[in-house]
């Protein structure tokens, strides 16, 4: 088990994430709670990320140097070996120029870090301040054109360092890096897989549920999903999941979900609120309106059906790692919108929160969710929010144009399948605009609405690219949906990425 330390950088999750890949596991704790965390759980390690200070600032974030003193290996990244050899009575300068990108670097090796790799080994860079001198005690095991130490390594105390970002693909053996400080220095095994993640997690949790009654909200969303498979393993009937239709799914998810749940062994209740829904709905056009109402009807609708099957002792929710994180580890999550349960049924009396998948990140989810017989088309199902088609229907909504859109986004899924682009691109789904244009169909006039299609790369959705689908592929989506789908006449690609746009439109 190892503790990493966040000072703030980019790539601090992907540190993680890349230490689990190793099948070793970690949690992140921010950098003024580490040391206390340290001393309390005992790891065998610890990682310090990168950040964004410059250690010699008089703000710049800092941990008490007792952390050394432990005996536990440490290795800091960039940042954090800055902070190493600051703190430990070394110098660190600020270069005239940033070094930034792919860096060739010469290793030594003879140090543990570099076992198994080349003399020359390409790393991924990106650095204004260096290590100018190293403490007492060091040695430098690595150094670039511009960077005098480019990793230091103090053997005895198993204390090292490195400014590159092994955790950047673009360190090409960034991975083995890591690996050796884990398994060499740390003389971890790695033991961290989902198959003994799931049986410790069915374990806890039929322990901490007894012979109580456990009440999900289902989305059909992955994570949600993958509680619910993990918790009825655990409890079968004892789980009761509610899964809200309220009509604003894609074609046939409300159908798939049911249909992966319902002789599942939990009790799986699906509430058919489409006309509640609409009918709430009708006649908003405003985005935050149509959200806001779509919450509250949720949250009415579950109380309904709450009060349907009395009293449960434990709520679930499917909650999940970088939430944590982003709340700043350890406190309790952020409840997330409303399809996660805002706010509960008022008759449930509930001894607490199960959150099996609290520690996983999302990648973790999935295989989770494989190990645990899910289907691949819930497993790897794309972001959905819990608005759902409400915001891609720009304007007013009605059941037909919920229809229309439908069925051209079921077109668009299944070509962006086809092309097998549907893994690379991370999010893509269409919009109905309320825009209508003159068109030509046959020989007649058409007045129809326009579609717009979105496909966006990212990796955590905060930011996005959109996504460069062939032309080809969009020239076969595009004519399948005007001659299979009634009303739509034009369509249109959404070149935006986000900044300036969000993913959504609405
Ligand atoms: P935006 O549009 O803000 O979306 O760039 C970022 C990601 O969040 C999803 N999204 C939501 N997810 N409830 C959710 O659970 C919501 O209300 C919601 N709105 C947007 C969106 O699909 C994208 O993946």
């Amino acid at each position: 088990f190892v503790i990493v330390v966040d000072f703030g950088g980019q790539y601090n999750q992907l540190i993680a994430r890349r230490v689990r890949e190793n099948h070793v596991y970690c949690e992140v704790y921010p950098y003024n709670k580490a040391v206390e965390k340290i001393k309390e759980l005992k790891p065998q390690g610890v990682i310090f990320t990168g950040g964004p200070n410059s250690v010699y600032e008089d703000n710049a974030p800092q941990i008490e140097a007792e952390v050394f003193e432990l005996g536990i290996p440490v290795l800091g990244l960039c940042y954090g070996m800055q902070f190493m050899a600051h703190t430990l009575g070394g110098e660190v300068t600020s270069a005239e120029s940033r070094e930034f990108g792919k860096t060739p670097m010469k290793c030594d090796l003879s140090s543990l870090l570099f076992k198994g790799l080349s003399e020359e080994e390409i790393v991924w860079m990106s650095h204004v301040d260096y290590v100018a001198s190293i403490p007492e005690g060091f040695k430098v095991v690595a150094t670039t054109d511009n960077c005098p130490v480019a990793a230091m390594e103090n053997a005895d105390k198993k204390l090292y360092a490195m400014q590159c970002h092994p955790e950047v693909l673009h360190s090409e053996h960034g991975k083995e890096m890591l690996h050796n400080f884990l398994y060499e220095v740390c003389g971890l095994t790695g033991t961290w897989t989902m198959a003994n993640y799931a049986k410790t997690a069915i374990e806890d949790i039929r322990n901490t549920v007894g012979d109580g009654k456990v009440l999900l909200a289902l989305s059909g969303g992955v994570d949600s999903s993958v509680a619910a498979a993990l918790i009825s393993k655990a409890v079968g009937s004892q789980l009761t999941c509610i899964f809200v239709d309220h009509g604003l799914m894609r074609k046939n998810e409300g159908d798939e979900v049911e249909a992966a749940f319902k002789d599942s062994g939990m009790h799986f209740i699906r509430v058919d609120a489409e006309e509640r829904f609409l009918s709430k709905l009708a006649g908003l056009e405003e985005p935050e309106a149509k959200r806001k109402t779509i919450g509250e009807e949720f949250i009415r609708v579950f109380e309904d059906e709450g009060r349907k099957i009395g009293s449960v002792d434990f709520l679930a929710q499917g909650t999940i790692y970088p939430d944590v994180i982003e709340s700043g580890a350890g406190d309790a999550a952020v409840i997330k919108s409303h399809h996660n349960v805002g706010g509960l049924p008022a008759v449930v009396d509930f001894k607490g929160l199960i959150e099996p998948l609290r520690n996983l990140f999302k990648d973790e989810v999935r295989e989770l969710g494989s190990e645990l017989g899910l289907a691949d088309y819930l497993v790897w199902r794309q972001p959905f929010p819990g608005p759902g088609l409400a915001i891609r229907v720009m304007g007013d909504i009605t059941k037909d144009k919920l229809d229309i859109l439908r069925d051209a986004d079921w077109i668009f899924r299944e070509e962006i399948a086809n092309a097998g682009l549907d893994r690379s691109i991370n999010q893509y789904f269409a919009v109905l605009t309320n825009t209508r244009t003159v068109g030509v169909m046959g020989d007649f006039r058409t007045y129809d609405y326009t579609l717009a299609l979105r496909g966006v790369t990212t990796t955590d959705f905060m930011t996005a690219d959109w996504a460069r689908i062939p032309y080809e592929v969009l020239d076969k989506i595009s004519s399948r949906i005007v001659n299979e789908v009634q009303h739509i006449n034009r369509i249109v690609y959404d070149i935006t990425s986000k900044p300036p746009a969000t993913i959504e439109w609405e």
